[in-house]
């Protein structure tokens, strides 16, 4: 490991090209092994069908509300990361969990499943740019330069679901708590109440959700944010800078939802009659400030569902997302917040033909892309995750 004097870790690699190389440490893509059905194959969804039906009650098939249509369509149950976490944890009885989502989210089914279950995701491709940006090996060398500034042992790490498995690992082993989009305001609160008078929170990998819960949710001044920048000796920080700080942010983002602008904002404001803008928290401070309404996509649906007919909106996450619900409320009129910005890459390599792939495997007696986490880091992992389900007054509806 380095020290405070050590020259700065190398930039992990970003993304490998998708579908090549071999690295399942991470979330970065990986080769998928089999052989596919062809995309252009008309009985694709007739095949699909025809598997889970197989399969019966031995499969729970889980969607993510970032997921294409097509594969939505087969999901026994749809939500957002929190209420996939508490689904995957809530089937004993199902033999396979497919998780229609991201790698890190099945790894989180895995801990909280049983042993005897087996989670599959479709493609192992379905990484997340956010969670590569904070390996354990950083996380573990920002720690240590913590404790050389005298600050460890007064830090509660709290780590949003949108990371690796090892990092939930390290969090449950210096006593933090996993949070998500729906929960950031509990967790944080708890996190800060438990770090004490002059203690520090370390909110990782997402420094926009770390930001935007402090000081919009909890109204606290953004001054007490400090972003840790794991390329750099010492994070970038003074000591002075991190004594100061009760917010170390760690510096990642979401490449899909770091890209909605104050422009968009504007534009809409100024395009749509009486529009309202809704964004997810993930979004960057600047944009969450001048939105209407900022909550997980959980929150964000219930809003648009319960909003009386007419309303415009201007919606600022995933795009499967918001096109679905253009279509499932046609009395509302819902734009997509951004030209810019497009689907999330990752999420989107779950289709058809790899969900087809995984459950007629699993028909013929073998299991692809299982997800498993090894014994010691599912130990700790499952402790911050356990911790996140205990927070006081935990609802996972914000
Ligand atoms: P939620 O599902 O917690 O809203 O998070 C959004 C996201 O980016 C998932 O990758
Ligand atoms: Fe990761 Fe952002 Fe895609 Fe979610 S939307 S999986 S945070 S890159």
């Amino acid at each position: 490991m380095t020290t405070t004097t050590g020259a700065p870790r190398p930039a992990p690699l970003p993304l490998l090209v998708l579908g090549q190389g071999r690295d399942l440490a991470s979330e970065r893509g990986v080769e998928c092994p089999g052989d596919l059905p062809a995309p252009s194959d008309p009985g694709l969804v007739e095949r699909a069908r025809a598997a889970k039906a197989a399969l019966g009650e031995r499969v729970f098939v889980l969607g993510h509300h970032y997921q294409r249509d097509e594969v939505i369509e087969f999901a026994d149950v749809t939500g957002d990361s929190f209420k996939l976490a508490k689904e995957a944890a809530a089937r004993p009885d199902a033999e396979y969990v497919v998780f229609c989502g991201v790698h890190f989210m099945a790894e989180s089914a895995d801990i909280l499943t049983a042993e005897e279950q087996t989670v599959v995701l479709p493609d192992l491709a379905a990484g997340c740019s956010m969670a590569d940006m904070a390996a354990i090996d950083q996380v573990q060398e920002c720690w240590e330069q913590l404790a050389e500034a005298g600050v460890a042992e007064r830090t509660v790490p709290v780590t949003y679901m949108n990371s690796s498995a090892a990092i939930k690992a390290f969090t449950g082993r210096h006593g933090g708590t996993i949070c998500t989009s729906s929960n950031a305001r509990t967790a944080l609160t708890w996190a800060l109440d438990r770090a004490g008078d002059g203690g520090k929170v370390l909110f990782l990998p997402d420094q926009h959700l770390g930001r935007n819960t402090y000081a919009r949710d909890l109204g606290r001044p953004l001054e007490d944010c400090v972003v840790w920048d794991p390329h750099r000796p010492m994070g970038g920080l003074t000591p002075e800078q991190l004594r100061d700080a009760t917010m170390i942010l760690w510096r990642g983002h979401c490449s899909v939802h770091g890209r909605f602008s104050v422009e968009a904002v504007e534009a809409a404001r100024r395009d749509i009659p009486g529009v309202k803008v809704i964004v997810h928290p993930e979004c960057r401070h600047e944009v969450v400030a001048l939105a209407d309404e900022v909550g997980s996509t959980e929150r964000i649906i219930r809003t648009i569902a319960a909003a009386p007919a007419g309303t415009a909106w201007a919606v600022g996450t995933e795009l499967n997302l918001v096109r679905r619900l253009a279509a499932q409320f046609p009395e509302q009129r819902i734009a997509f917040l951004e030209k810019n910005v497009c689907y999330c890459s990752t999420m989107n390599r779950i289709d058809l033909p790899h969900l087809v792939w995984a459950l007629e495997s699993l028909v013929e007696g073998r299991v692809v892309n299982a997800i498993r986490v090894d014994d010691e880091t599912s130990r700790y992992a499952r402790a911050a995750l356990d911790q996140m389900l205990a927070l006081p007054g935990e609802t996972g509806k914000d």
